[in-house]
């Protein structure tokens, strides 16, 4: 068996392969870490078939489908994910075959309802139903503290208390544990009562995760996250930097039309000498009225270099194939000295 164990912050993800016929699969892959899984699987020798989450994350952001793609291998979650256009949803009973491997899915509902455990021959991925000295908590979108004490003492913690426990968290830096550990030493598991331990998942009092709506928002529609919209906007236009635009503002270059794409409180208030408004709400709407010819150099500024970033890019979808973005806003404009003007342009 060919194995790799890949930690990102308290995220575990998971490389596992039969080393005889070269079939491996990827376990709950995060998007920081994509070029890492495919020098790995290169490394190891492995051909990707199957990219599995666990369950639908909150607190992280899948690599499942964007991996799948590139490396032509199935996404595989339980049947009862939300996520839409996964290739192979499985359910309690099945197995993944992976050559000579056979990684066996256990429903394991609670800490989301499509959460589902993995079981090989000597070690067993728990998701986040089974964590060292913990488990996943209850009181996230579809958690349900009832199921989650059925799925530990009706399923998981029956299973050979020699397996090994890999988990989709673990926020110490520890890399595994067992079964018969966990069930001895866990302090949640020694509630093994079902009120009890109904009673302490419900007042565990948890922070939200941070970035939780976004990743809920990206896991269970395939989106794109804010960062990843931005990364692709980035990278399909040129930037100018603040000190070019400065010294053409100085000279009055009048082939580059500066485009001011913030509202309109904002661009009185200060804007850079001789720019045109139109804001990037009514960019599409207006830009044949207000940017008549597509030939000209626009560069779009904006106030940090988000927005003018997305302006620019639609431009050049919109066929202004001389559209730039400024490197930096006019925070950074007003902060390095340069000319403003307040008001209306004539
Ligand atoms: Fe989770």
């Amino acid at each position: 068996m060919i194995f790799e164990q890949i930690a990102t912050g308290g995220c575990q993800s998971y490389l596992i392969g039969c080393a005889d016929t070269c079939a491996g699969a990827l376990i709950d892959p995060e998007t920081s870490q994509v070029d890492r899984y495919l020098g790995l699987a290169a490394r190891d020798g492995l051909r990707i078939r199957f990219v599995i989450d666990t369950h639908t994350h909150a607190d992280h952001f899948s690599a499942s489908r964007r991996l799948a793609e590139r490396l032509g291998a199935m996404t595989v979650m339980h049947r009862a994910s939300p996520a839409p256009g996964i290739s192979m949803r499985v359910d309690d009973g099945e197995s993944i075959v992976l050559g000579k491997l056979r990684l066996q899915v256990l429903h394991t509902p609670g800490h989301t309802a499509d959460s589902m455990c993995l079981a090989g021959e000597d070690r067993v991925f728990t998701g986040d139903t089974l964590l060292i000295g913990g488990t996943g908590r209850t009181d996230l979108p579809s958690g349900d503290p009832e199921a989650l004490y059925d799925s530990l003492f009706g399923k998981l913690l029956a299973l050979d208390p020699a397996l090994l426990v890999y988990p989709a968290h673990d926020y110490k830096g520890r890399s595994h544990s067992t079964i018969g550990a966990e069930i001895e030493n866990n302090p949640r598991l020694q509630q093994r009562e079902r009120a009890a331990f109904v009673q302490m998942m419900k007042s565990l009092d948890l922070s939200m995760p941070t970035h939780l709506t976004e990743a809920l928002r990206t896991n269970m529609s395939g989106g794109k996250t804010v960062a990843r919209l931005l990364a692709e906007a980035g990278a399909t236009v040129p930037f100018m930097s603040l000190a070019e635009l400065k010294s053409r503002v100085e000279i009055h270059e009048d082939d580059l039309i500066v485009l001011d794409v913030r509202e309109r409180d904002a661009y009185e208030a200060a804007h850079i000498p001789g720019a045109r408004l139109l804001p990037r709400g009514q960019l599409e709407l207006r830009v044949n009225q207000d940017l008549p010819d597509p030939t000209r150099r626009i560069l779009a500024c904006c106030e940090l270099g988000y927005i003018s970033t997305l302006a620019a890019s639609t431009l050049r979808e919109m066929g202004f194939q001389h559209a730039v973005a400024l490197d930096g806003g006019m925070k950074a404009w007003r902060e390095s000295g340069y000319p403003t003007k307040a008001g209306r342009e004539p």
